[in-house]
């Protein structure tokens, strides 16, 4: 929902044509937050003011005018100091446009410009009372209030610093917000904050850092000569880079520090300072710098033609890395070491919660069923925005799982604090190390997908369902009568990820069936007891990617409404397995075939009594019936993606959508 993305290169030599070269990278690599319209800020030559260009559109087409705005001559000169800004937009606050694209400034005079992530919910309010001090607003936007309100302090407070004045304003604004702000009038300083939106700050020097953590200033007054409370290199020569996430970063330095709701980063003669207004009892000394462990192959497409195919291909190695280091094959012995410590306290809970948005939600969906197998307690499904409608009863002996592959979902986060308020246990399943979800739970499960990219969600579904089932596991060790079921399940997934590899190789065959399909403007997927959740999913993935109406539909629902969509010219795919509930599922293949319906069927490896019902069917290896859901929404994955291309859908940056959805 957004991607910030700054540079400031402090003693450093950079030309400004490098600068907007990894400004524009950096925009590259945030694009899957938000494509709508992108910007950039610069200096201009004299350094006397602020360059902006800014386009509709994805970062392409911003590039493409940085190459014709600036060519050589004195962009190509090496600067020693010197701050850009950029920022990549998914509109919530007007239309896109270039009116409306980020930065936005404070004035004719570009004095402050700014980049926001997150909703200023009390715009309104502020712009009510800056239209009264002649104030004239150019956008549509809520960010644009924040600069001109900076640019207000600056006037009424002359003597601020250009921290202070930032935190001034910060205090002024309600809502979720990261921002970056480049001043004129401060030049070779940048400041930073966030509240419920993620910010991170990166810092590149030529020798490794000597500490691994910078101390906060708390109080307002930021003593400029205390110097050990900033955080200054041994070196003079400084890089610093604010970014939305890690990924825009990694090709640059591993070393980040991840800024807390409030905290306020600024920059100044190459140093660093974190402040905060006010210092509760339990806040820390210091910010944390942590090494990230990400490479950089990570976040490049290789040799595929989208993330989201390279994802869905690379789920044989991502479930493997989900399963590294916790399970046990020779011993049937799992450890979570992130939740070890609670299991005790989990297993005395009253009920299982299970809350997330989208897909992560359907991964809940998934493991239910298992979970209350071998948990034997009651399990809560919700989506979390309707469970915040709802205000939901939330008892202290209540432990609530918080699925999230960003870990920023802003719905899903604040059913985290609505839960946490209230006294429940919170545990945390992600896929962002030092995400907000990962921070504000008591315990948690790193899925260790790798990053995901491609806007649809994939290898991380698949991961976050692993996640569940290991859970699911370690609740069920010493339940002697389970034991035979628990071995079944490990044997199981130790052939996961070569079966995984077996399934990926219908690619050919699903793109064929994907021709069949794409010019068509629905599809219903049918299945039930543990493949209802790829129903789900698979209906989800269609929509998003090639945006076609579909359904998924529990089969068992089918003869109280659904069927009368069904005729010969409905395309419709069911999913029929043989488990427990094969049985009820070809009563559904039979409900349909007998309106002229003719589906494309999933079913198991040389069921040929399935496969007489259809022409068309898709083959899967056979496994434990609580981990089917695994290798039948591969399946989904691959259409959904070759019909997205076959229509000619951005697959990687659906219209509308954007990866990380840090707005309620
Ligand atoms: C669909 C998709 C979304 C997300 C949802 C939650 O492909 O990606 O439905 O699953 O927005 O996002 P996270 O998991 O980041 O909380």
């Amino acid at each position: 929902m957004c991607g910030i993305f700054a540079y400031l290169n402090y003693l450093t030599p950079k030309s400004r044509l490098e600068v907007l070269d990894l400004l524009v990278t950096g925009l590259k690599r945030l694009e899957y937050r938000g494509y709508d319209s992108t910007g950039v800020a610069i200096d201009s030559p004299d350094s006397k003011n602020i360059v902006m260009v800014k386009r509709t559109g994805k970062v392409k087409v911003l590039e493409d005018a940085i190459k014709e705005h600036f060519s050589g001559g004195e962009y190509s000169e090496p600067v020693m100091t010197h701050i850009g800004i950029a920022h990549t937009r998914w509109a919530t606050h007007g239309v896109p446009c270039e009116r409306n694209s980020h930065p936005h400034r404070s004035d004719e005079g570009n004095g402050f410009v700014v980049v926001h992530n997150g909703i200023i919910t009390n715009y309104n309010d502020v712009k009510t009372f800056l239209a009264k001090r002649g104030y004239e607003f150019e956008s549509d936007t809520d960010t644009e209030v924040f600069a001109k309100l900076v640019h207000h302090l600056w006037k009424t407070h002359p003597t601020y610093s250009f921290r202070e004045l930032v935190e001034q304003a910060i205090l002024q604004v309600e809502g979720a917000f990261a921002i970056a702000v480049k001043s004129k009038h401060f030049p070779g300083e940048c400041v930073a904050s966030r509240r419920s939106s993620p910010l991170l700050v990166a810092i590149k020097t030529k020798s490794r850092l000597a500490t691994d953590h910078i101390p906060i200033l708390y109080g307002k007054v930021l003593p400029r000569s205390d110097s050990t409370s900033e955080f200054m290199p041994e070196e003079k020569e400084v890089e610093y880079f604010f970014a939305s996430d890690a990924s825009a970063v990694i090709e640059h330095t591993n070393r980040v520090i991840y800024l807390e709701d409030d905290d306020v980063a600024a920059v100044r003669d190459g140093t660093l300072s974190i402040h905060r207004l006010k210092k509760s009892l339990d806040d820390p000394h210091a910010r944390e710098i942590t090494t990230l462990k990400m490479e950089i192959q990570q976040i490049m497409k290789g040799n595929y033609d989208y993330f989201m195919q390279k994802e869905i291909f690379e789920q044989p190695d991502s479930v493997v890395n989900t399963m590294r280091g916790r399970v046990r094959f020779d011993g049937n012995a799992i450890v979570l070491g992130g939740i070890k410590d609670y299991i005790p306290e989990i297993k005395r809970c009253r009920r299982l919660m299970l809350i997330g948005c989208g897909t992560s939600y359907h991964s809940a969906v998934a493991t239910r069923q298992l979970l209350e197998e071998l948990t034997e307690l009651p399990v809560i499904v919700e989506l979390a925005s309707d469970f915040l409608d709802r205000n939901t009863p939330i008892f202290r002996d209540d432990v609530c799982f918080f699925i999230s592959q960003s870990g920023e979902t802003a719905d899903t986060l604040m059913a985290l604090r609505y839960c946490k308020q209230r006294g429940a246990l919170i545990v945390g399943i992600t896929n962002t190390v030092g995400s907000s979800i990962c921070r504000e739970s008591h315990c948690g499960v790193h899925i260790n997908a790798g990053p995901e990219i491609g806007v649809a969600s994939t290898k991380a579904y698949t991961s976050q369902f692993i996640s569940l089932v290991m859970f699911a596991l370690v609740m069920s060790e010493d339940r002697l009568s389970l034991q035979q079921r628990r071995l079944e399940i490990l044997q199981a997934l130790s052939n996961l990820a070569d079966q995984i590899r077996k399934v990926l190789k219908l690619d050919s065959k699903v793109q064929e069936l994907a021709k069949d399909l794409y010019q068509h403007k629905s599809l219903l997927i049918m299945g039930r007891g543990y493949n209802f959740a790829t129903c789900l999913e698979g209906a989800l993935k269609v929509k998003e990617l090639t945006y076609m109406h579909s359904e998924g539909i529990m089969a068992g629902e089918l003869k109280h409404g659904p069927l009368a969509l069904v005729d010969d010219s409905m395309p419709v795919l069911m999913i029929v397995l043989r488990d427990p509930v094969y049985v009820k599922c070809m009563n559904a293949l039979q409900q349909v075939t007998s309106r002229k319906g003719c589906p494309v069927i999933i079913c198991e490896e040389g069921d040929e009594e399935t496969k007489a019902f259809s022409s068309r069917h898709l083959e899967i290896p056979r496994t434990v019936d609580c981990l089917q859901g695994i290798l039948t929404v591969i399946p989904m994955q691959l259409l959904s993606y070759h019909i997205a291309v076959l229509r000619g859908c951005d697959v990687d940056c659906p219209r509308n959508l954007a990866k990380s959805v840090t707005v309620e």
